[in-house]
């Protein structure tokens, strides 16, 4: 008999592990009969007994389940299990992360098709928005910054549907005594310049993120690489970002333009909104007879599905679109950062 969490949540199987927790594939039970796919993400062990960490994880949980879009991952329930122990059930995307889908490209030779590259940004992008200008109930801008804008936190599903995940969740790690004053924990390698400073995180410190996703989706590779945290932070203060021509010819000189401008140095620099970012983007896909409708990337997605599966001959998913050992691998990317504390050091000026 599976797990049931809450008395409805039942936990089928290991979908992923981060740096904060596990994810489950698992279902709710209605009544009649009514079962609906969920993902449960349960916060690993030493967080779960840390007090100041919970307590800022609660606050950011209530917050980010206020949002309401389409290519946002939805909170549904906030609970703790028997053992005291928190867990989130949000909903499940049932397809595979944009690092997933590179790597499939990667593994069979393949580059990612750019208009599709672009499209997914547009959604991101409508997803970051929406959290940017966020007012509370008296109308106030309370903004919500994602903080995390990695390749593992952009899902795509089956049915094409781009979805981000993880809203404000690192900010909790932020804010709590896991992560002392002056130190950053987390996917290191999407931060901007101004972060490995301390400074306070931004619309442009997300757009940053999302150019580091999209120029790492287009190239096939990391951008700012090294397994050592200090070394990669050295590599993002360096700003060492190669040319995407170099890279790859066929990328348009109007999309090089985009990304560039999302990873400028200075946070002036880059675009005022993810409005802006998005529109020039669109612009950009106007230009192009290439379809980059949903039905094309729900078709990339079960491609890429299937070159994953066929990596794991050995043990081939047995539900459509549950995660394999071949997914957990690809999704843990083989050059992923390791989850490391750095101290960081304020800007000299
Ligand atoms: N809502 C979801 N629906 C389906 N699968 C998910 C969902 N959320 C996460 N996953 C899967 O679980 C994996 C682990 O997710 P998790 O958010 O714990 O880690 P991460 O995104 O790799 O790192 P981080 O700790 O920075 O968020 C993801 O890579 C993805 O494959
Ligand atoms: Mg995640």
């Amino acid at each position: 008999m599976a797990e049931l969490l809450g008395g409805k949540y039942e936990v089928l199987e290991l979908a992923g592990e981060g740096g904060m927790a596990k994810v489950y594939r698992g279902q709710t039970h209605g009544a009649a009969g009514f079962v609906r796919p969920i993902a449960i993400k349960r916060v690993l062990a030493p967080l779960s007994q840390n007090p100041e960490f919970l307590k800022m994880f609660v606050e950011e949980a209530r917050v980010v389940s206020e949002l309401e879009h389409p290519n946002i991952a939805q909170i549904h329930d906030f609970d703790r299990d028997r053992a005291g122990e928190y867990y989130l059930v949000l909903e499940w995307v049932d397809g595979l992360t944009l690092a997933e889908w590179r790597q499939a490209h990667r593994k069979h030779g393949q580059q990612t098709p750019w208009h599709l590259v672009a499209a997914i940004g547009i959604e991101v992008l409508k997803a970051l928005h929406a959290a940017h200008v966020r007012v509370d109930p008296t109308g106030s801008p309370a903004p919500i910054f994602h903080r995390d804008v990695t390749p593992q936190n952009v899902m795509v599903s089956k049915c094409g549907v781009v979805k981000l995940t993880d809203f404000g969740l690192a900010r909790a790690m932020d804010r709590s005594s896991i992560t002392k004053p002056g130190f950053v924990k987390g996917k290191i390698a999407y931060l901007a310049p101004e972060l490995t400073y301390e400074a306070d995180p931004s619309a442009q410190t997300d757009l940053f993120s999302v150019g580091v996703v999209l120029w790492e989706v287009l190239a096939g590779e990391k951008l700012f690489k090294g397994k050592d945290p200090l070394k990669v932070v050295g590599t993002i203060r360096g700003m060492e970002i190669p040319n995407l021509a170099e890279v790859r010819r066929d990328i348009p000189v109007r999309l090089r333009e985009i990304i560039g401008r999302a990873l400028q140095r200075e946070a002036n620099d880059r675009y005022p909104t993810a409005h802006a970012m998005g529109r020039d983007l669109a612009a950009l896909l106007r230009t192009t007879e290439e379809p980059t409708d949903s039905d094309v990337i729900a078709r990339s997605i079960h491609w890429a599905r299937r070159q994953l599966a066929e990596d794991d001959q050995t043990e081939a998913p047995t539900k459509p679109f549950a995660a394999g050992p071949a997914l957990a691998r690809a999704g843990a990317a083989d050059e992923t950062i390791p989850d490391t504390s750095i101290p960081l050091t304020r800007r000299r000026r």
